[in-house]
């Protein structure tokens, strides 16, 4: 198995159903207080060059749960915010942690990391892919369908991180894919080319959120404005109206649809809080799936 956890496609379908499985075992033994310290001694070191809530809080929480110890490292008061090469914290922070999960803006960044790296690297978002959390998002979809598999899957809004990472999902466990995106806000075309030569899965992009929605088993959608594009807000709130996944779209889905959103959400711009709050949200669920999937994806790469 692939070393680093950089992107999905390094990874086989086999070995991320190995991760779900493992996964389903340590939040069974979480829930009952049975301990699974299978990183017992080992620690681990969280760079931050962008915010975070969710990926700080379950990666150092999962990791004290594997018996292991998470240390946080900002940008700002480390010395890569000084400048200091990427190659040259890579090599030594490889010499006292036993794996490093990096949040940062190019993918470039966190492959470079990995190339000096003696220890697992760990992609914890960068502007490219975001796979702990589309791996999270999964296994709710599993929990609450049964399985991934023979559903109809749309994503409504920016072709982002999150869309990217969706589309290698979808080539990789064999789903049928709708992305409904602005004009000018597609997802990444290299991305797409993969997908569509690696996998059978029906991908398409278009451009009416409707069409996406219609039949759909999952819907999903995020930010309008990722970070580092904060900028450019005023711009992409006029570029994505009519792309509010709200409770008239939802009403095309099969009325089981689970609704997905990786948080942190703008209600009234990407998502309602008429569906944010309603029936079909399952994103508590989902934020608390950081947790569990995270600490599966250590254990596999770590132990
Ligand atoms: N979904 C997610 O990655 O959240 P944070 O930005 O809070 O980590
Ligand atoms: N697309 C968003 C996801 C945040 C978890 C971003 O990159 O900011």
């Amino acid at each position: 198995m692939k070393k680093h956890f950089l992107a999905l496609h390094d990874f086989s379908k086999a070995e991320l159903d190995a991760m779900f499985a493992l996964t389903a075992e340590l939040k069974q033994k979480q829930k009952n207080g049975v301990e699974h310290h299978l990183l017992k001694g080992k620690a681990l070191a969280m760079i931050f060059e962008k915010s975070s809530t969710r990926t700080r809080i379950s990666f150092e929480v999962g990791m004290f749960q594997l018996g292991g110890h998470p240390l946080f490292i900002s940008n700002r008061d480390s010395q890569m915010g000084r400048g200091e090469p990427i190659k040259d914290t890579a090599r030594v922070m490889a010499r006292y942690c036993d794996g490093v999960m990096i949040r940062t803006f190019g993918q470039e960044i966190v492959e470079e990391f990995a190339q000096y790296s003696d220890v697992p690297v760990i992609n914890g978002l960068t502007d490219l892919f975001h796979p702990c959390q589309i791996m999270a998002d999964l296994f709710t979809v599993i929990e609450h369908k049964g399985g991934y598999q023979g559903l109809k899957y749309a994503w409504i809004g920016d072709g982002n991180n999150m869309a990217n990472t969706w589309i290698e999902a979808a080539a990789i466990f064999g789903f049928d894919l709708t992305l409904a995106c602005p004009e000018g806000y597609d997802p990444d075309a290299k991305v797409l080319e993969w997908a569509r030569a690696n996998g059978t899965s029906r991908i398409e992009v278009v451009r009416d959120p409707k069409v996406a929605a219609a039949g759909a088993d999952v819907l999903n959608t995020d930010v309008w404005a990722s970070m580092g594009q904060e900028q450019e807000q005023k711009t992409r709130e006029k570029a994505f109206a009519g792309y509010q996944l709200d409770q008239q779209l939802l009403n095309l889905a099969n009325p089981d649809a689970v609704v997905l959103h990786c948080l942190p959400a703008h209600r009234g711009e990407e998502i309602s809080d008429e569906v944010i709050e309603g029936p079909n949200s399952v994103v508590w669920d989902e934020a608390e799936n950081r947790l569990h999937i995270q600490k599966a994806i250590m254990a596999t790469l770590m132990k």
